[in-house]
């Protein structure tokens, strides 16, 4: 197919293979050497790119979706032929070793920058948390991106000029399903280009990307109506979530990377169905349904039925999920907490999302969720129902954690990971409790 869209400024065309990467078409037809592939599964950040000044996984980017986009590459930074204030801050605070992460890191600061003219160091480094370095070390990085004022005036945002909208119809997805068996949707990619690079199959794909219908948050009825296509990033910052859904947006913020989360969609989330998935226990808590279509059908499902095993859902073949609606939970007390090895890049070992109403200490409503520790993140309901309506006492907090324990071993066995999982849990859970 043939692709339009903006590269470093230019407007450019080019014919791209089917299922090709956006690191091949700017490595091999466009001769940009600075993108680079370290991992390729979206894991070391070197593929950095900027998509309409968002840093995204090349590695994991089908070159069709940036059809009307606006890329970034390093080369954009120095287009005028002098080194752009970033670029002599890495060189001058010694931020710069072997430079192979260095044009990523770059992009990721510069997409930052161009939000936040002072950034705090929190923010600096939850910015480069999907680019690893491997020997410069990060505190050079990070002091050359606080510095950069000093070597010289940051340029003003640019305008994005698209010429292209890539647009298709939710209606013409659900015939093309309809039609061809076979058929894979893919939404960010980033479950599925990694599956596809394992397993070295190729698949023949249905995109979702130019699908506006799907990319929205809205109320109707009480109920939030959240679109399948909208991204972790989308839903972290929406304002809606944050006030209704706290636990979501929250959860949202801590998946994978900056990258992953400008990527990764929550139908995506869903149809993977880990369970380690991040956004699936805020989703238990507020009572989630997914709505699946099909070109004549359409059906609305409790997420805790339509999830049924690790790693599979209920969904056939020439159906898509659409849309996700959830309770709105606002006035609660809501929060998510994830265990993992660090901070970024990393899988919960364990989670809990909750929501809770209280009322002079009496528990009058409390929902949570706990992943990454049975098969299928579940809500222990029997112990909602048993706290609800009474005082918040230290013996009843201690009563309910220990009851939530024995019904995690009852239902999965003792697992080898239990010895470390169900302390952490027991913490976790009382501290939640005592508020
Ligand atoms: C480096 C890295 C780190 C990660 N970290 C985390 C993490 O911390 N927490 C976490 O939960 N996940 C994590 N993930 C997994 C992944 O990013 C998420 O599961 C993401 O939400 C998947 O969404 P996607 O849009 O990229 O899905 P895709 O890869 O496009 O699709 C995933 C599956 O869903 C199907 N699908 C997608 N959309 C629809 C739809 N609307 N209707 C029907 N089927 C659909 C696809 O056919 C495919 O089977 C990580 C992945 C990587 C590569
Ligand atoms: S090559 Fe490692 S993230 Fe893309
Ligand atoms: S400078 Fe060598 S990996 Fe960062």
């Amino acid at each position: 197919m043939i692709i339009s869209f903006i590269l470093n400024g230019n407007n450019v065309e080019c014919e791209v293979d089917k299922n090709e990467r956006l690191i091949y078409t700017l490595r091999e037809r466009f001769s940009i050497k600075s993108v680079k592939e370290g991992c390729g599964i979206g894991e070391c950040g070197t593929c950095t790119v900027l998509i309409d000044n968002e840093p995204h996984y090349s590695c994991l980017t089908l070159s069709s979706k940036v059809n009307g986009c606006d890329v970034k590459t390093v080369e954009f930074l120095n287009a005028n032929g002098e080194l752009h204030p970033l670029q002599e801050a890495f060189i001058k605070e010694g931020a710069v070793q072997c430079g192979y992460c260095t044009p990523g890191m770059l992009l990721s600061a510069y997409s930052l920058l161009l939000k936040e003219k002072k950034p705090y160091i929190t923010k600096i480094k939850e910015a480069i948390s999907g680019n690893l370095c491997r020997c410069t070390g990060y505190k050079q990085i990070v002091e050359a991106i606080q510095k950069v004022e000093i070597y010289g005036i940051l340029d003003n945002i640019p305008s994005v000029e698209k010429k292209i909208q890539p647009h298709s119809s939710k209606e013409e997805i659900l015939k093309k399903l309809s039609e061809k068996k076979g058929l894979k949707i893919i939404a960010g990619g980033t479950d599925l280009l990694v599956k596809e690079r394992k397993e070295e199959k190729t698949h023949d794909f249905i995109e979702l990307w130019g699908l506006d219908e799907l990319n929205v948050v809205k109320e109707e009825n009480g109920k939030i109506i959240v679109g399948s296509t909208i991204t972790h990033a989308e839903l972290n910052r929406n304002e809606t979530i944050n006030k209704k859904a706290k636990s979501l947006a929250l959860a949202c913020g801590m998946i994978g990377s900056p990258q992953i989360r400008n990527m990764g969609t929550i139908g995506g989330n869903i149809i993977n169905a880990s369970p380690a998935a991040d956004s699936i226990p805020p989703l238990l808590i507020h009572d989630a349904l997914c709505v699946i279509e099909s070109k004549n059908t359409k059906r609305e499902v409790a997420l805790e039925d339509f999830v049924v095993a690790p790693y599979k859902t209920s969904i056939n073949e020439d159906e898509l999920l659409t849309y996700i609606k959830i309770t709105s939970l606002e006035g609660y007390r809501e929060g998510y907490e994830k265990v993992a090895k660090r901070a970024s890049l990393a899988i919960a070992r364990l989670s809990i999302a909750y929501a809770i109403k209280e009322d002079k200490d009496v528990f009058q409503d409390i929902r949570i969720s706990i992943g990454s520790c049975t098969p299928m993140p579940f809500r222990p309901k029997d112990v909602e129902n048993f706290l609800k309506g009474k005082k918040r006492q230290e013996a009843l907090i201690k009563e309910a954690v220990s009851m939530v324990l024995k019904g995690i071993v009852e239902k999965s066995g003792m697992r080898p990971s239990y010895k470390y999982k169900l302390p952490v849990l027991e913490g976790l859970l009382i501290k939640i409790l005592r508020g």
